[in-house]
Formats: C-alpha cells, sequence, structure tokens
C-alpha cells in the first residue's frame, strides 16, 4: 500500500509529507532534498531579507525541478506594532520598554561571556538598504518576492494570508496557512486558502496551546470537507505520520525530524544536540521572537523565567534577543542557543541525509496502517 492522499494531486508530489518551513534549517539545500525524495520542500524564508528570498528561490530552483515552497510570516501584531511605536512615550509600550530590555540583554551577555564582537558577523544578513528587520514593510516585500518569482506553493507561518490570495492564485500558487485553534481555521478557510495545517502544541517553533492530538479532528471537522489539513506537531516518524492521518489529516507537515538531517541550514553544534535530548527536554518560552515557541531548553529562555520578567511582544523581542542568539550561536553555545525543537526530539537517533529520513517517514507511515487491522 502506498502513501498517498489528494495532497498529492494538490501540490503535484509522490508523497502527502510536507518539510515545515522552519527559519534557519529549511534552506534550499533541505527544500530541495526533501522535493528531490518525494515530499514538498518548503523554504523557512521568514528571516530572509526579500533579496535573499529571491536567491534563495533561484537557488531551490537550480536543485530541483520538482515542486517546492516559501514559508514567511504574516503577523497581525506587526501590523498593530507600527502604530505601537508611533504611540510610544507612554512609558510601558513595547518601544519604551525596549532599552530596559536591551539592557537585560546586555547583563545576560556579560554574565555568560558573550563577546558583543562575535555577534557582528552571526547576525541576520540584512540589506543596508531594505526594510527593517521584521517590520511591517520587510514582511510585505517578501510577498512581493513570492508573488514576483510564481513561486508553486506559499505557506503563512502565522497570520492571514487573504490580502494575497487573488495574486497568488493568479500565478498558480498553491497557498497553506499554519493555525493551532479552530477559530483561526475557520478564519483562514474564508479566505480561499488550499490547505490548512494544524499544528499542535507538541511542535517546535511558534506553538499552539492546544495538543496536536486533539487539534487535528477538531480542525479538520470544523472545516469539514472543505479543506484538506495537514497534521504537524510532534510527528517525528512513521507512526506519528499514520497517526494524523487515522485523525482524519490528509498528510503531514513535519518540522524536528528534518533538523537532523546533512541538508539543514542548522549548525552541526544543534544537530548533535537533537540526538542527545529526550522528550523533557523542550519549554515554550517568548524570549526568542515575542510569541509563546517550543525551544529546547536553555540558559537564555530560562533567564526570563527566572527574573519574572516578560519578553516584549514581536517584532520587539526578536531586536533584544538578536545579538545574544547570534553571539551564542558563533560561539557554539549549546547551553544558550540550541533552537527550536519540538517534543518528538527524542525519537531522533543519527543525523541522517533528508531523503533517508523521507524514506523512514513513509515507509513506517505504510507499516503503521497497514498493520492497523491487527486491533480489529
Ligand atoms: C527550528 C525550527 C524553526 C521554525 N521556524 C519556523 C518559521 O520560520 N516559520 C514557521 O511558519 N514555522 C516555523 N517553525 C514551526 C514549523 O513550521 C512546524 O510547524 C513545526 O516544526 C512542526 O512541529 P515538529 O517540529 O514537532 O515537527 C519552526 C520550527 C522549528 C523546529
Amino acid at each position: 500500500m502506498a502513501l498517498h492522499s489528494r495532497i498529492c494531486e494538490i501540490f503535484g508530489i509522490k508523497y502527502p509529507i510536507v518539510l515545515a518551513g522552519m527559519g534557519g534549517a529549511s534552506v534550499p539545500a533541505l527544500a530541495a532534498a526533501v522535493s528531490n525524495a518525494g515530499g514538498l520542500g518548503i523554504l523557512g524564508a521568514a528571516a530572509c531579507s526579500p533579496r535573499e528570498l529571491r536567491e534563495w528561490i533561484r537557488e531551490v530552483r537550480k536543485r530541483t525541478d520538482k515542486p517546492f515552497g516559501v514559508d514567511t510570516l504574516l503577523p497581525a501584531s506587526v501590523r498593530r506594532s507600527d502604530s505601537a511605536v508611533a504611540a510610544s512615550g507612554s512609558g510601558n509600550s513595547p518601544a519604551d520598554l525596549l532599552s530596559g530590555h536591551r539592557a537585560f540583554a546586555q547583563e545576560f551577555m556579560k554574565r555568560e561571556s558573550l563577546d558583543r564582537a562575535a555577534d557582528e558577523g552571526a547576525a541576520p544578513r540584512m540589506d543596508r538598504d531594505g526594510p527593517a528587520f521584521f517590520s511591517k514593510d520587510f514582511f510585505e516585500e517578501q510577498m512581493e518576492i513570492v508573488i514576483d518569482e510564481k513561486v508553486p506553493v506559499y505557506a503563512a507561518g502565522l497570520g492571514n494570508p487573504g490580502p494575497w490570495m487573488d495574486r497568488l492564485h493568479a500565478n498558480g500558487t498553491k497557498v497553506m496557512a499554519v493555525i493551532g485553534s479552530v477559530k483561526h481555521a475557520l478564519q483562514v478557510a474564508t479566505s480561499g486558502i488550499d490547505v490548512v495545517v494544524a499544528q499542535g502544541h507538541d511542535g517546535g517553533g511558534h506553538n499552539s496551546p492546544i495538543g496536536t492530538m486533539a487539534l487535528i479532528p477538531q480542525v479538520v471537522d470544523a472545516i469539514a470537507g472543505r479543506l484538506p489539513v495537514l497534521g504537524a506537531g510532534g510527528i517525528t516518524d512513521g507512526r506519528g505520520v499514520a497517526a494524523a492521518f487515522m485523525l482524519g489529516a490528509e498528510g503531514a507537515w513535519v518540522g524536528t525530524a528534518f533538523l537532523a538531517t546533512k541538508e539543514a541550514g542548522i549548525h552541526q553544534f544543534q544537530k548533535e544536540v537533537l540526538v542527545e535530548s529526550g522528550d523533557s527536554d523542550t519549554m515554550v518560552s517568548k524570549s526568542v521572537t515575542g510569541k509563546p515557541a517550543r525551544v529546547i531548553k536553555n540558559k537564555w529562555a530560562q533567564a526570563w523565567v527566572d527574573a519574572g520578567k516578560d519578553p516584549l511582544p514581536m517584532p520587539f523581542q526578536s531586536i533584544v534577543a538578536g545579538p545574544v542568539l547570534a553571539a551564542a550561536t558563533q560561539q557554539k553555545r549549546k547551553d544558550i542557543a540550541p533552537g527550536f525543537a519540538g517534543q518528538g526530539m527524542g525519537l531522533i537517533k543519527a543525523i541522517r541525509p533528508a531523503s533517508e529520513v523521507l524514506e523512514a517517514l513513509v515507509a513506517g507511515a505504510e507499516k503503521a496502517l497497514a498493520s492497523s487491522n491487527r486491533f480489529r
């Protein structure tokens, strides 16, 4: 029995398994490897400057002639944040709190002997004349590149791609949105998207409060047959893919399982942490982007808990965390910058080629689904 669903027809792929858009990890080499192996590779382009995004799209096209996609963020809070900046002066707007939070970050760097000079080389590569990182203009200019390059698939990792839908569909681009609740699923469904990704609490990165096992069937029922659903969050081997099918999903959006691969864009020391860590080694923290995100436990996330201090909302927290995490990454500090990961991390036993991970997900799912009649 071959693993197949209407997701394969919608995207023109062999297996209904999609590489999750993961910033810093789902780089052109990884996206192309997954697409070449029969899945759908999605570029984790959230932090790419518009110019870098165009380069990435062109690079993935050189590496594969198969369909692929681009994931960026469209956070509603970013639209609000420009007015927050304008309204600063009240004393407790995010812009006003920024300097205090930066001082907290600088003290942390001093305490941990993180070299400020080191962060220069590791900071996100920005165009000098491009829009400010994670600003409204930044996210909107990324969308212009996605539309101009006529990518096969676009995924909104946060927010609603509704305002861009007509132009995307006019190019033949299929559109997905990652959601973490039934309410948000219903919102994006009315925008005319093609596929909904239901990502639960178990997953790495930005995070829903609702567990994957409970979320998937409720989202499937809410959009009852109108749109296919990909299950996500904690799906780290073939049994997880099979479980997503059992819950009514028609495929899986998989992140963490593809992190410990040769092609992933994260650092070798971060891949090693994934192999060494287990089910209890993650926590949910706003310390990286300002939104709740599942990270591998680390001193930076813990420092905010210990200080009883609230991180700033997106996009301000990235300004605070950026230099700290860039310097810690440069210094290969596993204890400070191990990265995002989902709770399925304990299933990862080795760093492998992405094609092997995809094949194992497919074979494992086929085996689990074929043997499910054992229970009758
Ligand atoms: C390292 C990492 C980076 C991520 N970055 C993004 C991102 O930039 N955009 C996004 O939409 N989701 C991001 N996510 C969430 C993934 O798209 C996906 O929903 C999640 O990885 C699924 O759960 P899993 O990791 O348990 O498979 C990230 C996840 C990880 C682990």
